[in-house]
């Protein structure tokens, strides 16, 4: 990607020392960052810290420097506006169309996207103060994210955690790269998303897995989150991530218990994403203590495998059934090498009618291509017929388009 220019306005709170992390991720991706924190930000990390990441002078009044106007050139000049951590008193400034800082002038005169990255008690955060700023800055186009839960200062646990830095500099990176906004346009969808590799058992201490991270699913689920939906993302093997903020994880091992889970939480879900990749068979027995190789000679051991049950077409077929009244979209994933038979594009069509799923996701896979790497790209196939590419990008930015695919589906079913 381009370098972008962006802005990294950081609020008072005790998140603030996150912000450091971000500002590294975002100059790391190639970006020129400047950092706008508030006079109460440098309560608790100091502008040299900021200067020193960022590389750039950090002032947080508008009459630092006045010859060069920075009260309007700064969000005049930026490609992005990223807020870590938004304070209440920050989105309600926001909210307000003030312009008592430099960070809220900036805001003011920025034509560009803005994201927000909220971290405050659980009190501040479900205020309907609060929410009345937050759903005024997302119905003007600001992306708010959603705040995780967990640990906050003190013993307080609750929604209002600042997302994990990773997962700000992923969503930043996403709407530069989409150009606009991320629309809030979920609010009241149940989401079920699977990801991850399914491993089973041999025995106690080995098992069948795949290489599968997890990336592309959790991406799914992210973005769908940040949209607005109600996420249930069920978890096999993934490459150690970071669960996205404001979705429910439900962590699995084998393909039976992504089975079981999928069935238990299918029936309230509006959408079914199958990210995940589940092992088609698993061992007959897994032997419940570890299998021993024994003397040389004696021979090899053999793994009987059975098949497992097919959760994504079980899916379809319990929804044809009147099973699923909830359930309007069903999205599959499928890896594809392309063999004697035909390309990968040919076994792609043939597994969207054999599965009967809504929307096909189809990745070429092979060296390199798809599995454990961050970027991915393949094809949309829908069951009216329509394809379309999806061209070479971050799994991130692969997920929104998957996403507003669904989204234009789910528009579409409704009539
Ligand atoms: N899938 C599933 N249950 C299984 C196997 C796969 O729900 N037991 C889902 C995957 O989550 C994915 C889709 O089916 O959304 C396609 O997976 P893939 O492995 O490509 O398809 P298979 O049916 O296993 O076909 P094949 O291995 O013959 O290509």
């Amino acid at each position: 990607m381009e370098r972008k220019r962006i802005i990294v306005g950081v609020a008072g709170g005790i998140a603030a020392y996150k912000a450091a992390t971000v500002v590294r991720q975002l100059t790391e991706a190639g970006h020129s960052v400047r950092v706008v924190p508030t006079e109460s930000a440098l309560k608790f990390v100091g502008a040299a810290t900021f200067e020193a990441l960022s590389g750039n002078p950090v002032h947080t009044g508008v009459f630092d420097d006045v010859h060069e106007v920075p009260h309007v050139r700064i969000g005049q000049a930026a490609d992005l506006v990223v807020v870590a951590p938004a304070t209440a008193d920050l989105l309600a400034r926001a909210a307000g169309g003030r312009a008592d800082d430099l960070l809220t002038a900036t805001l003011l005169t920025a034509r560009c996207p803005v994201l927000y990255a909220p971290a405050m008690h659980t009190e501040m955060w479900l205020h309907p103060a609060t929410s009345e700023n937050v759903a005024t800055l997302r119905r003007r186009g600001s992306v708010v994210m959603e705040p995780a839960s967990g640990r906050l200062t003190g013993a307080d646990t609750g929604p209002g955690r600042l997302p994990e830095a990773e997962e700000i500099s992923t969503l930043a990176q996403l709407l530069l790269a989409r150009g606009d906004a991320l629309p809030y346009d979920l609010a009241g969808v149940k989401v079920l998303v699977t990801a991850g590799g399914t491993r089973e058992p041999i025995d106690p201490v080995r098992f069948i897995g795949n290489r599968s991270s997890g990336k592309q699913g959790y991406a799914m689920a992210r973005v769908m989150a940040q949209r607005g939906a109600d996420v249930t993302l069920i978890a096999g093997n993934t490459a150690g991530l970071v669960d996205p903020a404001a979705v429910h994880v439900v962590h699995v091992g084998s393909a039976a218990q992504l089975h079981d889970a999928v069935s238990k939480h299918a029936p309230d879900a509006n959408v079914l994403v199958m990210a995940a990749a589940v092992a088609d068979f698993r061992p007959a027995h897994a032997a419940t203590s570890k299998i021993k190789k024994g003397p040389a000679g004696q021979g090899e051991p053999t793994i009987e495998l059975v098949r497992n049950d097919d959760v994504l077409a079980g899916a379809v077929r319990s929804r044809s059934d009147g099973q699923l009244p909830n359930m309007k979209a069903i999205v599959g994933f499928a890896a594809e090498t392309g063999d004697a038979n035909g390309d990968v594009l040919f076994h792609a069509r043939a597994k969207l009618k054999r599965k009967g799923c809504d929307l096909l996701v189809v990745n070429a896979v092979g060296e390199n291509r798809a599995f454990e790497v961050d970027h991915n790209d393949g094809w949309l196939l829908s069951s009216d017929g329509n394809e379309s590419a999806l061209e070479h990008g971050s799994k991130t930015v692969i997920a929104s388009r998957i996403v507003d695919a669904i989204v234009g589906f789910l528009r579409t079913s409704a009539g």
